[in-house]
């Protein structure tokens, strides 16, 4: 197996261009179903996880094509046509690979009238259970039966009526799902207490383009008028605030300066306060923004929440950062129970850290110092490569397929920035 070696201690500078956001890529794929003309999707990033959703999608009789893809060039555009649904079963050894995999179940409903979908089992960052998908599909007219480990839905007279549901918890996924299934209901759907993360604005504005009747974008109560049939469309992917995010950690913690091309400030703002309160400099450019380190790292108490609020995805990364912040700093994860999985592996390093529960107390340290670590999954991967690019000696994180599924060519981004980092291959 691959793994990522590290020499830490260098201060990173340069520019690293941040490519399309991979939860969005998982969000907009799967709306190739809703329609029988083709849906083009640019700036989509070249990641084992979005290589594993085209192949799921294959198997539903979807045909893709890859377009344009350029040595040396980051990003890929797709196209995919769905002439016909020619089966409505994703099985359990393409969903177990990927849990965004559920969001074929809308889509395929919406369109068939019919779904079958393997439940996705456990996940290592805590039971994410899919009640809530399920609900909401149920209330936009679905009737649903679990057997045999797969999730059965149908449509009474084979097309959904639509309807209104109030999210209890705040759910990316299920809000997608929803959205996916209501845009060709027959009549008006309501979704109160909606996700609002700018990926679920990225999957509007999509189904908007191919058609869609959607209002209240960006709010958490979405209104949705079904239509009888959506249009194909180009579209492209947004940038992904998560990687444009991760690298800004890596300006943090290397005391360097780094410009983020691409990124998106205005989906940030929670991330980027949290940078400046932690001493960065954060500005402005005309092609992104750069956050530079030129103070030393203070510290911080975080919370995470659903959008607009500090997301769950930044909270490994950030841990990281504030493991050499001079002072102490409190975390609390509200979103999933077991993400601290990366604490053992940054204590191997050096770093102080106590779990209690949902939060972590970090106390800042000197200087860590690499070792050879390996994490469960794919935030927690970050977080140990930023340790290593600050510890002082070398570092190999082990398991660098979790980095593959959502880190588009890291090495080749961290290297343009003057980190000593490279993928050894176990041959
Ligand atoms: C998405 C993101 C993930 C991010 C998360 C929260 C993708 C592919 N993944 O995951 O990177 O960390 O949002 O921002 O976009 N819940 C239920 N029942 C459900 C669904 C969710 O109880 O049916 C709970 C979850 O266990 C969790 C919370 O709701 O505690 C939020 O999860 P959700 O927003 O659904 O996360 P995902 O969509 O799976």
């Amino acid at each position: 197996m691959d793994s990522i070696r590290i020499t830490g201690g260098k201060r990173l500078e340069g520019q690293i261009p941040i490519s399309g956001a991979k939860n969005s890529a998982l969000a907009l794929l799967p709306c190739a179903l809703l329609t029988d003309e083709k849906l083009t999707l640019a700036n989509l990033p070249r990641l084992a996880d979005v290589d594993n959703f085209s192949h799921l999608l294959n198997g539903l009789g979807v045909s893709t094509k890859v377009e344009g893809v350029k040595k040396g060039e980051f990003g890929r555009q797709m196209t995919l046509e769905a002439k016909d649904i020619a089966s409505t079963v994703a099985p359990y050894d393409m969903v177990r690979k990927m849990r965004a995999s559920i969001l074929v179940l809308g889509p395929m409903l919406a369109r068939a009238g019919e779904a079958t979908v393997s439940l996705p089992g456990g996940c290592a960052i805590g039971d994410r259970p899919i009640d809530l998908h399920l609900r909401a599909l149920e209330c936009l007219g679905a009737e649903i039966e679990l057997a045999a480990g797969y999730v059965k839905a149908s449509a009474l007279k084979g097309r959904l009526s639509g309807g209104d549901y109030s999210f209890p918890v705040v759910s990316v996924g299920a809000t997608e799902n929803a959205l996916m299934a209501a845009v060709l209901a027959t009549g008006r759907s309501q979704l109160f207490n909606a996700a609002r993360e700018p990926e679920i604005v990225d999957l509007c504005n999509l189904l908007v383009a191919m058609g869609g009747k959607i209002e209240g974008i960006g709010s958490s109560h979405l209104i949705i008028d079904g239509v009888e049939g959506l249009h194909g469309c180009t579209y492209s992917v947004m940038p992904d605030r998560i990687e444009a995010g991760s690298y800004a950690c890596a300006a943090g913690i290397t005391g360097g300066s780094i410009e983020l091309l691409g990124a998106k400030p205005s989906d940030m703002l929670a991330i980027t306060n949290a940078l400046a309160a932690a001493g960065l400099m954060i500005e402005m450019t005309d092609n992104g923004m750069r956050v530079t380190a030129d103070k030393p790292l203070k510290p911080l108490a975080i919370s995470t929440a659903p959008y607009p609020g500090f997301p769950t995805d930044m909270q490994a990364q950030f841990m990281a950062m504030l493991a050499l912040a001079s002072g102490e700093s409190f975390l609390e994860e509200t979103i999933f129970e077991n993400r601290y999985m990366h604490v053992p592996e940054l204590r191997r390093m050096g770093a102080e850290v106590d779990v209690r529960g949902r939060s972590a107390i970090v106390h800042g340290v000197e200087g860590l110092t690499g070792a050879q670590v390996m994490a469960t999954d794919l935030r927690a991967s970050m977080s140990l490569v930023l340790a290593g690019l600050a510890a002082e000696g070398e570092t190999e994180v082990l398991r660098v397929y979790h980095l593959d599924r959502g880190y588009e060519r890291l090495e080749e981004k961290l290297q343009g920035v003057g980190a000593s980092i490279e993928r050894v291959s176990a041959g």
